[in-house]
C-alpha cells in the first residue's frame, strides 16, 4: 500500500524539514500566501483531503467538517489548539493533534523576553535613542523601570510553559506564586513555589504572567475586577492566548495607572488593529504573536506536525493526539 494515495491540505508554508516529510509521503497541496486562507478556502480545500495541516489562524468547526467526508485528521501546527472544535472532531471519528513540548522552552523564553522589556523600558530606550532625545547624556531619573530580581512573580496556570517560566526566576531569586486549576506539589518542592488562589496571586504579584490555555473558563479569566486586585507597581504578561484578558478592561486599569505597564504577544484580535488604544500606550510592550518563533522551534514543529500525520497514516495513534476519546469512534489511518 502506498500512504501517497492520501491528500493532505496544509493551510500555509510550514518550515521545510517538516514540509518535505508530508510533501514525500502524502500528495500535499501548500497554501504559499502568507495571510491565511478564507474559511471559504479552508471549506473548499477540506472537501478533498483526508488530513489537513492547521495553523491557530485557520477556524476548523462543524462548517468545515460538513463539507469534508474524507477528513479523518487535522494536524496543529501550535500547541494551542482553540480555533478547532475538537468535541465536534471527536464526534465525527477525526483526530486532533497539536505540537507540545518543543516549544515550551522557547515559549519561556519569550515571555521572559516580554517581562524584561515592559519592566525595565527596553523598547521605550531603544525608541529614545532613534528619535533623537539622548541628547543630555546620562541622568539619574531617565526611563527609570522597576527591578525583577528579588521581586514576586505570579504564574497563572503551571503546565509545561508556566513551570519554564518559573524556573527561569529562581534564577532571579524572585518569590514565586502560581494558580492553577490543579495544584502541583512536587513542583512546589522543586521549585520553591507557593500555591494561592487567583485573587490572591493578583494582589501580591509584582509580576503577573498568564500560561492559561484559552477556554470557556479561561475567556477573559483576567477581567476589570482582577485587574483591580493587581498591585499600582505591577506588570501583566500575556503570551498564551489574547482572549484570556480583557483587553478594553486592561486599557482602563493601564490608562488609570491601576497598573504599571503590560506586555503582550496574544490579542484578542490578531492582527491587532492599529488603531486599537492600547498601542497608544508607552507602558505597553507589544508582539505580533512570536512566542515560539525561533528557528530551530518553528523547524521541530513542523516535523511533529509530520510525524503526526505519518504515524496516523500508518495506523498507528499519534504521539500527539489532541481528542483521545476518538479511538473509541475510529482508529487511526
Ligand atoms: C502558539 O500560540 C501556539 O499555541 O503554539
Amino acid at each position: 500500500m502506498s500512504v501517497r494515495k492520501h491528500r493532505v491540505f496544509v493551510t500555509r508554508q510550514i518550515p521545510e524539514r517538516g514540509l518535505q516529510i508530508i510533501e514525500d509521503r502524502f500528495e500535499t497541496e501548500v497554501w504559499a500566501d502568507l495571510a491565511p486562507p478564507s474559511k471559504q478556502v479552508i471549506v473548499e480545500k477540506a472537501a478533498k483531503v483526508d488530513a489537513l495541516a492547521s495553523l491557530l489562524t485557520d477556524k476548523i468547526d462543524s462548517e468545515v467538517f460538513d463539507a469534508a467526508p474524507n477528513l479523518k485528521i487535522v494536524a496543529q501546527f501550535a500547541v494551542g489548539y482553540d480555533n478547532i472544535d475538537v468535541r465536534e472532531a471527536t464526534r465525527r471519528g477525526i483526530f486532533v493533534t497539536n505540537t507540545p513540548g518543543v516549544l515550551t522552552e522557547t515559549t519561556a523564553d519569550f515571555a521572559w523576553a516580554l517581562l524584561m522589556a515592559v519592566a525595565r523600558r527596553v523598547v521605550k530606550a531603544d525608541n529614545y535613542i532613534r528619535s533623537g532625545h539622548w541628547e543630555v547624556g546620562w541622568h539619574p531619573t531617565m526611563i527609570l523601570g522597576r527591578d525583577i530580581y528579588r521581586a514576586t512573580l505570579g504564574i497563572v496556570g503551571l503546565g509545561r510553559i508556566g513551570a519554564a517560566v518559573a524556573r527561569r526566576a529562581k534564577g532571579f531569586n524572585m518569590k514565586i506564586l502560581y494558580y492553577d486549576v490543579m495544584q502541583n506539589p512536587d513542583l512546589e518542592k522543586e521549585l520553591g513555589l507557593k500555591f494561592t488562589d487567583l485573587d490572591t496571586l493578583l494582589r501580591k504579584a509584582d509580576f503577573v504572567s498568564i500560561h492559561v490555555p484559552l477556554m470557556k473558563e479561561t475567556h477573559h479569566l483576567i477581567d476589570e475586577r482582577r485587574l483591580k486586585l493587581m498591585k499600582k507597581k505591577a506588570f501583566l504578561v500575556n503570551n498564551s492566548r489574547g482572549l484570556v484578558v480583557d483587553e478594553k478592561a486592561l486599557y482602563k486599569a493601564l490608562r488609570g495607572g491601576n497598573i504599571a505597564g503590560a506586555a503582550m504577544d496574544v490579542f484578542e484580535q490578531e492582527p491587532i488593529a492599529l488603531d486599537n488604544p492600547l498601542l497608544t500606550l508607552d507602558n505597553v510592550v507589544v508582539a505580533p504573536h512570536i512566542s515560539s518563533a525561533s528557528v530551530e522551534t518553528r523547524s521541530r514543529m513542523a516535523e511533529m506536525v509530520a510525524e503526526n500525520l505519518v504515524e496516523f497514516f500508518g495506523g498507528k495513534i499519534p504521539p500527539n493526539l489532541v481528542n483521545r476519546d476518538v479511538l473509541e469512534v475510529r482508529k487511526p489511518g
